[in-house]
């Protein structure tokens, strides 16, 4: 399973040498190893499908056409989360039959949309969602079909900004208002109710949060049933988190078994929606060192690859591993460098680093588990170019992203016109 890995010292995408890419492609750049992606879904697959639970991918991990087309020739649906993700996913080729709506915040245009493309469930958030969903469904003379979204009350354990269904957070529907308003929404003539949704917070490591809010969620179902109601299908949300650097990562099969044991005999069809397992540990950010300055607790090393690229150690305090394209000789005895990004924000900062080597001007690093929340989150801020994304597969790689230009962004805007008087 090492699809980055270092062959006569040279760090290597599969069959193909990092080097040799990064000499036709300028830094930053993201690059991908295909077969990483299609060996996290099988193995999630192999865990998953024999206990009957359908993956859909979200989106938001890596919305890249590409990744969206390799994993749905896998076999994996899509879970989005707006119109623009609707479009990616259709746009890559996903049957809309295998697609679900989540989000707190969907537009009735993007509920419209969904809509009429047919997709097989939208995941709603609140009793004001309830009722736009009905109005949007009963205007377009076609009838929704939904699930609700549970707020179960338990903390993720993992990061607070990544964590989303304590009771204070804003998504989801609190559990103790479900059986009112799941009984209000089958009695609709324009909806569908087929069942329930909960996710519970992203790279959650102990898989105990899981077992408590899948256990919620099957007395929930027996709940409904016997007040009647019908509840055919269950979404347990994704947030099954990554090995990262010396962490091992949460054990898949424990993940299954969980599943199983919690509402595996309930009859439901079950879905699960990982994005970060499945993309996360397929991507590298490859960077190149501009300049090395003297810190006051060591030497910091300048990358041309910033926080706009990355956003996650400045937004989660997320430590991206460093990997060096030339195996470290000597590395126990090299230097700690701080890594930063150029940006001018202090948060720009990838954190501390050791066993690199020796680091100089023009040396080229690539961060580590960059595949997932990396491209899907960058922006232009200092007017960087969104950057490059590059696809390995086996000894090939193709640009499935190219390089966006400055004159691409400015062409969005409007200087005005000051000789006549037209600027604001
Ligand atoms: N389903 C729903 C409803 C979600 O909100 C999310 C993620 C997922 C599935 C997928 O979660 P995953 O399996 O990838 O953990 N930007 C953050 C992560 C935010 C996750 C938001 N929701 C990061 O970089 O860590």
């Amino acid at each position: 399973q090492e699809w980055f890995h270092y062959r006569t010292g040279e760090l290597h995408v599969e069959n193909l040498c990092l080097n040799d890419i990064a000499r036709e492609v300028p830094t930053p750049f993201y690059c991908y190893s295909a077969e990483a992606m299609r060996w996290a879904y099988s193995i999630l697959s192999d865990a998953l499908s024999p206990i009957g639970v359908s993956i859909c991918f979200a989106v938001k991990a890596n919305s890249n056409i590409a990744v969206l087309r390799l994993l749905s020739e896998c076999g994996c649906g899509m879970d989005i989360v707006s119109a623009g993700e609707l479009e990616r996913a259709l746009t890559a080729g996903a049957p809309a039959s295998q697609i679900i709506f989540s989000g707190v915040g969907k537009t009735r245009a993007e509920i419209a949309r969904a809509l009429e493309a047919g997709i097989h469930q939208i995941n709603v958030e609140s009793a004001a969602e309830i009722e736009v969903v009905a109005e949007v469904a009963r205007s377009l003379g076609l009838r929704a079909t939904i699930a609700l979204r549970v707020n179960p009350d338990v903390d993720a354990k993992t990061h607070a900004k990544i964590t989303t269904a304590t009771r204070g957070s804003k998504f989801g529907i609190a559990i103790d208002d479900i059986p009112e308003l799941y009984a209000r929404a089958a009695a609709r003539p324009e909806l569908n109710v087929q069942g329930l949704a909960v996710h519970i917070g992203s790279q959650v490591q102990d898989l105990s949060p899981f077992r408590r809010a899948f256990a919620a969620m099957a007395a929930l179902v027996t709940a409904l049933r016997e007040k009647g109601l019908e509840v055919p299908r269950l979404d347990l949300g994704g947030g099954i988190g990554i090995a990262v650097g010396d962490n091992p990562g949460p054990d898949i099969a424990e993940y299954a078994a969980i599943i199983a044991e919690t509402v595996g005999n309930l009859g439901c069809h079950l879905t699960v929606e990982p994005g970060r397992w499945l993309v996360g540990r397929a991507g590298l950010l490859v960077t190149e060192l501009l300049y090395l300055k003297d810190g006051q607790d060591g030497p910091i090393a300048i990358v041309d690859a910033g926080m706009n690229d990355l956003v996650r150690p400045a937004l989660y305090d997320a430590k991206h591993p460093a990997l060096p394209f030339h195996q470290a000789k000597g590395a126990a005895a090299s230097p700690r460098y701080r890594i930063v990004g150029p940006i001018c924000e202090s948060s720009d900062d990838f954190g501390a680093y050791e066993g690199l080597g020796e680091l100089k001007a023009g040396t080229l690093l690539a961060f580590d588990c960059a595949g997932a929340y990396g491209a899907s989150m960058a922006s232009t801020y200092n007017s960087r170019d969104l950057v490059a994304e590059i696809l390995v597969d086996g000894d090939h790689f193709r640009t499935i992203r190219r390089r966006q230009s400055i004159r691409e962004m400015l062409e969005l805007e409007d200087a005005g016109d000051w000789q006549s008087g037209s600027a604001p």
